[in-house]
């Protein structure tokens, strides 16, 4: 395999709404590379159906906003940081219609944009393209980041790890510690089979979130959790990883693969009934459909457990046909491909992992315990979302981090002083004789971690199971770090080493919480404490190994 080194002012891993808007926001000054893993388009982002939530009524206000947001994360979300994205979020939407995106605009006066519902709200704000909002969001970032300049997209490039200068150092690589600090990353060219030493004097993760790491999940496959675990692997500070979002509605169907019904659907008085058409939310809470998503996963796991049933359903068919095939175009042509028409008949739904509320934590302008490390989106936790995200509040999360971080780092004076300071960074080294023949291990150990983390550590937990999940990862980590390193490097391996990591950061996390909150529901300790646990759980690396 061929080493190659490139340098640049910024370097940017992932290529979702956080890390596009952060890199339009600061490439008039400076020279920006955005690697991602797979084609340019295919993120989280991209598969975001409701929308994005901001105070855009009469009717709403930001009190009521910052008051739900609250509410859902249960006692965790840090006011200071709520307060900032909430008031911003307007300013930032404009900026999103003003560079292109069709936001469905309202038909009455009052208001610019058509504004959705969905659980946890107390009032209708998320601004949405009807159920394909992430898919025009990110289209116009990608067309807008390939027509600037200064911005050079390396698609199919996956991060392998960050390089931080005391690692460096600690390997006898370099000589004299000048900072604790990230430079950059190593990348592999998948389609090249090269790899990259991408020098930068910022380097910002976000990569997504880790719903890979369970078996059911409605991420897009590239959510192996790369930013937390290559963060972790650097020695930067984690937070609340056991907050698992899982998204109570996920179409059930033997052909359909992480495919997410949108809570607005709910929002437009779509009804959770089961086999026998009887409606059950109004026994769980009083906002029955509509009550946030934890309440609501929680009622269908506890269905599901109670009747034996495959799945429950979702009935929107008291709206007519029109009008479903308008708003929710995607969802209604998909039930249809696999003959189902919605307008008709029930949806089979089951709850799947969806959204991770931890991650690398990061202050008000995206900074991580590393310097010159930035995280943004689902990768970070920023203290927004507390214990449980309020539905739709992610979007917003990330364009609000990206402007945030952007201003930071267009206050400090243009980096081309520090490029020639660049350390002397050695390339990756690689095996002299790779034994590609246990590739079925990789497979394996990829099955075998996304069921276990789904039987194991899953809506409700138990300490016993938790310990049983941390043995087993344990073992298949030993495995990794001592038979893995003969294979040479592929993204399966480099993801699988990823997942192994966050499914070990979350197991952690969820051990240490001793009580039960948000997203985090342990039958041991069923109820919350507030005195000893009304605190972020944060976990790092003890040494730098
Ligand atoms: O149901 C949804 O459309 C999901 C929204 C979200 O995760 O914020």
């Amino acid at each position: 395999m061929t080493n190659e080194t490139l340098t640049y002012d910024i370097l940017v891993i992932g290529s979702g709404i956080a890390g596009l808007t952060f890199a339009l926001k600061v490439a008039d000054r400076r020279k920006v590379a955005v690697v991602t893993k797979k084609e340019k388009v295919e993120t989280s982002t991209n598969y975001a159906q409701g929308g994005i939530a901001s105070v855009l009524s009469p009717e709403d206000s930001f009190d009521l906003h910052i008051q739900d947001t609250i509410t859902s994360g249960d006692g965790l979300c840090h006011p200071d940081v709520v307060e900032m994205v909430v008031r911003s979020g307007p300013d930032r939407i404009q900026e999103l219609f003003q560079m292109g995106v069709g936001f469905v605009q309202a038909k009455q006066e009052s208001v610019a944009f058509d504004l959705g519902r969905e659980g946890g709200h107390s009032r209708n704000r998320i601004v949405h393209a009807r159920d394909m909002t992430g898919r025009e969001v990110e289209g116009v970032l990608v067309g807008l980041a390939e027509a600037h300049a200064n911005i050079d997209l390396f698609e199919n490039h996956i991060a392998i790890d960050l390089i931080i200068e005391c690692h460096l150092l600690k390997r006898g690589l370099l000589t004299t510690q000048r900072q604790e600090r990230c430079w950059g990353a190593y990348v592999l060219d998948i389609e090249g089979n090269t790899l990259l030493t991408f020098l930068a004097t910022d380097t910002l993760l976000c990569t997504g979130g880790a719903g890979k790491v369970y078996v059911y999940t409605s991420n897009p496959d590239v959510a192996t959790g790369d930013g937390v675990a290559m963060a972790y692997r650097a020695g930067a500070q984690i937070s609340n990883m056991e907050f698992v979002q899982f998204h109570p509605t996920c179409l059930y169907h033997p052909h359909a693969k992480n495919f997410l019904i949108t809570e607005a659907v709910r929002g437009e008085g779509g009804r959770l009934i089961d086999k026998s058409g009887r409606a059950f939310m109004e026994k769980y809470h009083p906002l029955k459909d509509l009550a946030c998503r934890d309440v609501v996963a929680r009622a269908i796991d506890t269905e599901i457990k109670h009747s034996g049933d495959d799945c429950v359903y979702l009935d929107i068919s008291h709206r007519d046909n029109d009008f479903l095939r308008q708003r929710f175009p995607t969802i209604y042509e998909k039930c249809l491909s696999l003959g189902m028409d919605v307008s008709r008949e029930p949806i089979p739904v089951v709850p799947a992992a969806h959204y991770m509320c931890g991650g690398v934590s990061t202050d008000r302008c995206g900074r991580t315990s590393i310097q010159h490390l930035y995280a943004l989106g689902e990768s970070a936790c920023t203290g927004l979302h507390g214990a449980n995200r309020l539905a739709s509040n992610s979007l917003l999360e990330a364009l609000v981090f990206a402007h945030s971080a952007a201003e930071d780092l267009n206050s400090q004076p243009t980096s081309l002083a520090e490029r020639t300071a660049f350390p002397l960074v050695p390339p990756l080294k690689m095996p002299s004789t790779a034994n590609n023949s246990e590739m079925v291990l990789i497979a394996y150990n990829w099955d075998i971690i996304r069921r276990l983390m789904w039987n194991y550590v899953g809506i409700v937990r138990t300490d016993n199971r938790l310990r049983l999940a941390q043995n087993h990862l344990a073992q298949i980590q030993r495995e990794i770090n001592e038979h893995y390193p003969n294979i040479s490097l592929n993204s399966d391996l480099i993801e699988l080493k990823n997942l192994a990591t966050v499914a070990e950061i979350i197991v952690a996390c969820a051990l240490r919480r001793r009580e039960s909150r948000g997203l985090h529901f342990n039958v041991d300790y069923p109820n919350k404490d507030d005195e000893r646990w009304r605190r972020d759980t944060r976990i790092s690396l003890e040494q730098w190994s």
